[in-house]
């Protein structure tokens, strides 16, 4: 693993140039293609036997790099959780946070599931052991606020500006919790309440799963917390005959890879070793990386966050690319 970190951001700056020429082309399908295929080309370059465990489909959701899928040259085998355009529709209307992400263990050691949604709290490592998804998002913030020595109006609460979360942002307000919900891209959000610079003390939000397993990846390496809970399709957009029929499939899709629908798996389910490499490539300007940007001379100047569990490093690699 530790001879592959170099190889693995590489990937995820692949993926984000690949994207970049796409900003504000409106073609979300056109943008993820063409990210998985450079994703895929610099995957399959590496010296490991890579296993997707968790991503962005089934093996019919092709050419996407889907569940199961084997990548590499040969070599120690490992557990891949991707998501080479995590926020494509950011991407697509030229907003802020749109990153390639993507993260390694050794293999076994990450939750293997399907593409489907999960019910997520992270806290940074001051207020790990306080949070508890079996209990009221109500009583999480107090717990989370009391570990912290902060009153709940001095807490910040980052989310998704989704329908969905409605009732938790009125919930966290009513206590007096500030609540900062973005449009789109969790793994960030999540990643925001462990660096040292952080405005935020809580990530709570239902997102994907895979997004949720590569944040987990990083919050263990950075010493955070989290809670994850694998939701259905109608639990998530509500009840309806259409999400019936998926959220079926999910429940048999669930059974077969061994893993349970609304059970609340701690951070060292979700990922069972500290020994974990993370990378994220800013493609639009956001609040953990910088986004692309060309130089005079044609050539792209990325950023990328690589956290790497085996050497407890947190590194931000600002790479200058000639064509
Ligand atoms: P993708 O662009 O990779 O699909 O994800 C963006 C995102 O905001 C994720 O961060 C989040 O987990 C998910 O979408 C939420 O899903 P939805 O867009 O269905 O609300």
């Amino acid at each position: 693993m530790k001879t592959l970190a170099y190889d693995i951001f590489r990937t995820t700056e692949q993926a984000a140039m690949a994207a970049w020429p796409l900003l504000g082309c409106g073609n979300k399908n056109l943008i993820d293609g063409v990210a998985v295929s450079a994703m895929r080309e610099a995957l399959n370059q590496m010296i490991m036997q890579g296993s997707i465990v968790i991503g962005e489909g089934e093996i019919d959701h092709a050419p996407m790099l889907y569940i199961g899928e084997q990548l590499g040259a040969g070599g120690p085998p490992v557990d891949i959780a991707v998501d080479p355009i995590e926020g494509t529709r950011m991407v697509a209307m030229g907003q802020a946070n749109a990153l390639a992400v993507i993260a390694f263990a050794p293999r076994g050691m990450l939750l293997h599931a399907p593409d489907m949604y999960m019910r997520k709290l992270v806290v940074g490592a001051q207020a790990k052991g306080s949070i508890d998804l079996r209990q009221s998002l109500a009583d999480n913030l107090r717990c989370v606020a009391a570990k912290l020595g902060k009153s709940l109006n001095e807490l910040r609460m980052i989310t998704l500006d989704k329908p969905r979360h409605q009732q938790a942002i009125e919930q966290a307000n009513a206590l007096g919790v500030k609540v900062y919900a973005i449009a789109d891209g969790d793994v960030a959000a999540s990643l925001m309440t462990c660096l040292s610079n952080s405005q935020v003390d809580v990530m709570y939000c239902i997102g994907g799963a895979p997004e949720g397993v590569i944040s987990a990846c990083a919050i263990r390496a950075l010493g955070g917390d989290m809670q994850a809970e694998l939701i259905d399709f109608c639990q998530a957009k509500g009840e309806s005959v259409a999400n019936r029929e998926i959220a079926i499939m999910e429940h048999q899709r669930c059974q077969q890879m061994g893993v349970n629908i609304n059970q609340v798996y701690s951070l060292t389910e979700l990922v069972r070793s500290e020994q974990i490499i993370f990378s994220a490539t800013g493609i639009t300007q956001g609040d953990i990386v910088t986004g692309i940007k060309e130089k005079n001379g044609g050539q792209l100047q990325t950023q990328t966050l690589l956290i790497n569990g085996l050497d407890n490093t947190c590194n931000i690699i600002n790479s200058l690319h000639y064509r």
